[in-house]
């Protein structure tokens, strides 16, 4: 058996986190490989991210165990303390290497981020080429295997796979889900609801896609496992959903099979609409270097940094701890001498903020990744202040906070801004989306991380689903009168809430029901960097936004 605290301390943590080297726990590879063993033609079997041989190690003596692995380093430390030989072993990046076909396949890629694909360009050019597929620039590695291993599949074949669950609620997912689900093969999809037992180390939640070429599959089956031990005996047990190909849309987001049927929330769509009907979410202000740009009250007096070259900034989720943050919670903040000043010296900086700059060269913080892309490199993006701000990561259920200062937000905030006629709408906006309804509503659009911990990205907000203008309005002031002035006065009026927004969730009987997955109103292709460049280019549209406030230099 191979020692991965052994591995680790030869190679260092950071070399397996570089090439995502989390490897697969014996119960899961064990399910895998019997899965794909039990019901093809051929013994044979390909591991494109071979890694320690983990599915080597659960494939029966006679199995033809083929593996491919880009990091010669785990290779040889393989050789070196294992036993069992696959039949080949190629060194060689997988993404890159064409022109194979596999009986079998039982995959656990590496889990990187688009932002951490470092060859991309080249890895896009030759699915292109070689495979007429044009990846999203979201794409991660995980789902570049998946695509690419799906193709190579002979027919007869089975393929496991074990990788991110992202693909199934965003934009870049579609293609991937139109690839598994296109032929008909798609047997299931197993939500691995015990990540963390799985993969201690990784924070990402993960699925398991079982894929038969030998069968046509009529219905595709949603299931999970909420710990290890139930691995096998999974599909033994009737699905939480049976979805019949003909209905499964690859625009809508896959995770909503996943919630049994008594936990499913159904919109009422005739009352709904997209968030982005209002306004957008956008996500806060990224600096780059928090540690230069972020200052309390006694830094600035420190730095000589006058009121003018620093504007006030939420800069930590802790720091709004209300339903609503107002100048006066912000004045008790700088009080506290709490770091709520972004450094901010415009387009001609006065001498002590040169000096603080020269100071920022010296220390280096102008070559960090944000800030050398940025000219000036102390420039920050300029925002209007944000009428309510969501809190991007949390554990138990999001934090929405109605802003009535004049306070910016970093990037633990997304920030909401209300197209021009529709800043009316704001106080409802916000008081929908602090409700148990819009909660409920709004964890169709979510994605899920791991360690229960939920994000939501600005698109995922602005596709979420929203009462309509007419729905609000017959609603009518006097109740948003009240509902606002009890949040003011420091109360939570959830129940009350839940009862003006019950008619947003159909009554299934009735039959007012959307069919599942609600499906993205607009479709999102480019890469973040790519559309930071756009926005920065058109200058951001919160800055039309009606609401939004210009942002009062200092303190
Ligand atoms: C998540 S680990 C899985 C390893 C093993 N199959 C398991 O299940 O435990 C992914 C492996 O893929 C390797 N890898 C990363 N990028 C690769 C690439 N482009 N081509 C082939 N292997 C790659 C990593 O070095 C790592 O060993």
């Amino acid at each position: 058996m191979i020692s991965l605290a052994e591995y680790t301390a030869e190679v260092g943590y950071g070399h397996r986190k570089r090439l995502a080297q989390f490897f697969t726990p014996p119960a899961i590879a064990r399910f895998m490989v019997g899965w794909v063993l039990g019901g093809a033609r051929s013994d044979r079997i390909h591991d494109p991210a071979f890694g320690l041989g983990a599915f080597l190690d659960c494939a029966p003596a006679d199995c033809a165990f083929t593996g491919m692995e880009i990091d010669d380093r785990v290779v040889d430390f393989f050789i070196r303390h294992s036993r069992r030989r696959p039949e080949s072993l190629a060194c060689g990046d997988y993404l890159l290497d064409f022109g194979r076909r596999h009986a079998n396949i039982v995959c656990n890629p590496p889990y990187l981020r688009f932002q951490k694909f470092l060859n991309r360009d080249a890895v896009f050019a030759a699915f292109c080429e070689r495979l007429g597929i044009r990846l999203s620039g979201y794409t991660n590695i995980a789902s570049a295997f998946l695509v690419k291993s799906v193709s190579e599949l002979e027919n007869g074949g089975r393929l496991a796979y074990i990788l991110p669950s992202e693909f199934l609620n965003s934009g870049y997912g579609e293609l991937v889900k139109d690839w598994l689900s296109k032929d008909g093969h798609l047997d299931s999809i197993i939500e691995v609801e015990c990540e963390n037992e799985a993969f201690g180390e990784v924070t990402t939640s993960v699925c398991i896609v079982l894929y038969d070429s030998a069968r046509r599959i009529d219905e595709v089956a949603f299931r999970k496992i909420s710990s290890l031990a139930e691995i096998d005996g999974v599909m033994d047990i009737p699905p939480l959903r049976s979805v019949p190909l003909s209905c499964l849309d690859v625009s809508g987001k896959w995770g909503v099979y996943f919630v049994a049927a008594g936990d499913r929330v159904q919109p009422a769509m005739r009352h709904l609409c997209p968030l982005s009907e209002y306004g957008r979410f956008s996500r806060g202000i990224a600096t780059g270097a928090n540690g230069f740009f972020v200052l309390s009250r006694s830094g600035m007096r420190r730095n000589g940094l006058s009121a003018q070259s620093c504007v006030p900034c939420i800069t930590r989720s802790q720091q709004l701890a209300g339903l609503t943050f107002t100048d006066e919670d912000f004045a008790a903040l700088a009080e506290a001498d709490k770091g709520v000043f972004l450094f901010s010296p415009g387009e001609d900086p006065d001498e002590p903020s040169r000096r603080y700059i020269r100071q920022g060269e010296e220390k280096g913080y102008n070559k960090g990744f944000i800030t050398r892309h940025r000219s000036p490199w102390y420039k920050t993006e300029e925002r209007a202040v944000a009428p309510i701000l969501l809190n991007v990561f949390s554990r138990s259920g999001y934090k929405v906070v109605r802003n009535y200062s004049s306070a910016l937000s970093l990037t633990n905030f997304h920030c909401f801004y209300p197209h021009r006629l529709r800043d009316a709408y704001v106080d409802w906006l916000f008081l929908y989306l602090h409700s148990g309804v819009g909660r409920k509503l709004l964890s169709l659009s979510k994605r899920r991380y791991g360690n229960a911990l939920d994000k939501f990205e600005p698109n995922d907000l602005n596709d979420a689903l929203v009462p309509t203008r007419a729905f609000f309005d017959s609603l009518g002031q006097d109740v948003l009168t009240e509902l606002m002035d009890a949040v003011i006065s420091g109360k939570d009026p959830s129940l009350r809430l839940d009862e003006a927004f019950a008619p947003l969730v159909a009554d299934a009987e009735a039959g007012d029901v959307v069919p599942a997955p609600v499906k993205y109103p607009f479709r999102r292709r480019e890469p973040e960097q790519m559309r930071l460049a756009i926005e920065k280019r058109k200058g951001y549209d919160s800055r039309k936004a009606g609401t939004a406030k210009k942002v009062r230099r200092g303190e």
